[in-house]
């Protein structure tokens, strides 16, 4: 499902149609970093998370089709644009192009610690399921974040995506465009899993009385 995202960006960073001079920036650049950041995000996401997860619930069919499509759009708009070597040019010797590229890997190891414990968790509550001879339910999630938050693995994984997109705005003429794809993808990405968090911890507080009161959906503290 999430294979045409690392595809698309690929082929349109590859075919640099908005480059001045035909060819992607060299990958030792800042918008170079970017693209391995992308790349591997991806490769985790697409490649190697379908190998050691369970297999999800069934979905409507119309999720498969929706994120396929988004995952088309996404890739292709950031190749395009990382391949026109006007992102980020002068990053390289400023603290701050690091800084967000540290937040990135931050979130990016959050969000798999917290997909772990949740995969963990549907494992255990399976198993026990079965061994009654019950239908399979879902449990509290605990662990990291959860702590704090019912969605751990959706704010870890916005963390990454304002690093990198804060990465790609750092060298930006001033005053910086906060239009541009990484930008965009941040806030579509919101848009998509806030109102599915909210929703999920709406669900967690009704369907499980000893769920923890002080926990919130998925800002800690705030929301
Ligand atoms: N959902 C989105 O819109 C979206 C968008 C962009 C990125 N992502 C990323 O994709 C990753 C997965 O997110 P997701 O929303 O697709 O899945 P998810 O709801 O976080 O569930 C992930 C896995 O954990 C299991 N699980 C979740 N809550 C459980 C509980 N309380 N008890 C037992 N098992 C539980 C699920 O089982 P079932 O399959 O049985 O439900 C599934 O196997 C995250 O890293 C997220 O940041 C998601």
């Amino acid at each position: 499902m999430e294979m045409p995202a690392p595809l698309c960006f690929l082929y349109t960073w590859t075919l640099s149609p908005l480059s001045k001079t035909g060819s992607p920036p060299p990958l030792k650049s800042p918008a170079g970093i970017l693209v391995g950041l992308f790349l591997i995000h991806y490769f985790h996401r697409a490649i190697l998370q379908p190998l050691y997860s369970p297999r999800r619930s069934p979905s409507h069919i119309i999720v498969p089709i929706i994120a396929f499509v988004y995952q088309t759009v996404n890739g292709s708009l950031l190749g395009c644009y990382f391949s026109s070597r006007e992102v980020a040019t002068d990053a390289w010797d400023q603290p701050a192009f690091w800084a967000w590229v540290g937040l990135f890997f931050a979130g990016m190891v959050g969000n798999i610690y917290h997909d772990n414990l949740l995969i963990s968790l549907r494992r255990n509550t399976h198993r026990a399921a079965k061994a009654k001879g019950e239908k399979p339910h879902y449990g509290i999630p605990r662990g990291g974040l959860f702590a704090l938050i019912s969605y751990p693995n959706y704010f870890c994984e916005w963390l990454e995506w304002v690093g990198f997109a804060m990465a790609s705005t750092v060298g930006s003429p001033f005053p910086p465009s906060y239009v541009t794809p990484p930008w965009v993808f941040l806030l579509s990405e919101v848009c998509v899993m806030l109102p599915r968090a909210v929703s999920g911890h709406g669900w967690y507080k009704q369907k499980f009385e000893d769920y923890p009161k002080e926990r919130k959906a998925v800002i800690p503290f705030l929301l």
